[in-house]
């Protein structure tokens, strides 16, 4: 029986808690395709599963594989995934049910995409929850038009500096809050206002803004409709904004939680060819050091993406 590595939590708790497994690899049904993981990255959600902090985590659902983000290359397809052969090289975000902290992982048609050429499999591997969900908040949620205004909150971490990038490849105008070390990081992606959000008061200094993007929640989210234009929305992606709040202000508020989607990707793997969006890495770690890298993301100060290198590229 083939066998590979992947990293599991057999309880809830601190990095002590994670444990690299010898496991059967598995078997993609028809319409799958079985992927050798070179990439993956960590993300909040990652450590918020492994310490039991997130919604959906359940003694029932343990053992639990982390990890969301994969980039590799195909190395088996099921009978019905006629578009793809051994060797392609795709990037995707997996559903809850599977995990990228892995040497492989089964992958579905509606999850991956073709990874983005010149771009390697670790900045591939940065790229799709955060880059999801800062496409989905921005333009599913916030309905972000070219020429409105936004303030993006959080702005150098993981999902802020896709949605800045994202924001002025639309050709909307940005404001963002970010620590004083990273002002000129959130310059350099493109933002046209960019605050210290530890000394400075935003709502002081942002003109109203079509669309917030709140990344942070409590009082960020509360000061925050005092910037939004009558007729704004507010998106979060960690808390369900105030109705009462939202009618005063004559505006609306959206929480939301990130989906795969494959079209998405893709449009997301264009702007990257094309030049308009660089993923940022912060560290790499080897899939032995998952315990570090989620230790970094979460307690150490990190400008854009934690990425894993699991294997070598092929
Ligand atoms: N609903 C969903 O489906 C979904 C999907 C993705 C993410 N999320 C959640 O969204 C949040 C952001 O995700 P992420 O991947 O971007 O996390 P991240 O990479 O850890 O980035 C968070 C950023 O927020 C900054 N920050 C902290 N406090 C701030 C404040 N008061 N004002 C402005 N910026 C502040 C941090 O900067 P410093 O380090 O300088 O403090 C950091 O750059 C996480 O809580 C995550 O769990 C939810």
């Amino acid at each position: 029986m083939l066998t590979m590595k992947e990293v599991r939590i057999h309880a809830f708790g601190g990095p002590e808690v994670l444990s690299i497994d010898d496991v059967p690899r598995p078997q993609p049904r028809d319409d799958e395709v079985l992927l050798r993981v070179v990439a993956s990255s960590v993300n909040p959600v990652d450590y918020k599963i492994r310490s039991g902090q997130y919604g959906g985590s359940r003694q029932s659902n343990l053992p639990i594989v982390l990890g969301r983000d994969v980039s590799g290359v195909v190395e088996l397809c099921g009978t019905r995934a006629h578009t793809l052969k051994k060797g392609d090289p795709i990037f995707a975000m997996l559903d809850h049910d599977r995990g990228g902290h892995a040497e492989f992982v089964v992958v579905k048609a509606t999850e991956m995409a073709a990874k983005p050429d010149d771009t390697d499999h670790l900045q591939a591997a940065s790229v799709p929850l955060a880059g999801l969900t800062a496409w989905q908040a921005l333009f599913d949620h916030g309905k972000l038009k070219a020429g409105q205004r936004v303030l993006i909150h959080g702005g150098a971490g993981g999902v802020g500096h896709f949605a800045i990038q994202f924001a002025k490849a639309k050709g909307a105008w940005v404001a963002t809050t970010v620590s004083k070390d990273d002002l000129e990081f959130a310059r350099s992606l493109g933002a046209d206002q960019v605050e210290d959000y530890k000394n400075e008061l935003f709502e002081d200094l942002v003109e109203p803004v079509d669309v917030v993007l709140d990344l942070i929640s409590g009082e960020t989210q509360d000061r925050s409709w005092a910037v939004l234009k009558p007729g704004g929305i507010l998106v979060s992606t960690l808390s369900e904004p105030s109705k009462e709040k939202a009618r005063e202000r004559q505006a609306s508020g959206v929480h939301f939680m990130t989906q795969s989607n494959a079209a998405q990707l893709a449009e997301i793997g264009k702007l990257i060819v094309e030049g308009k969006v660089r993923p940022h890495i912060d560290a790499v770690f080897d899939l032995a050091e998952v315990g570090n890298a989620e230790a970094r993301l979460e307690k150490e100060h990190v400008r854009g993406k934690v990425v894993l290198q699991v294997s070598s590229p092929p």
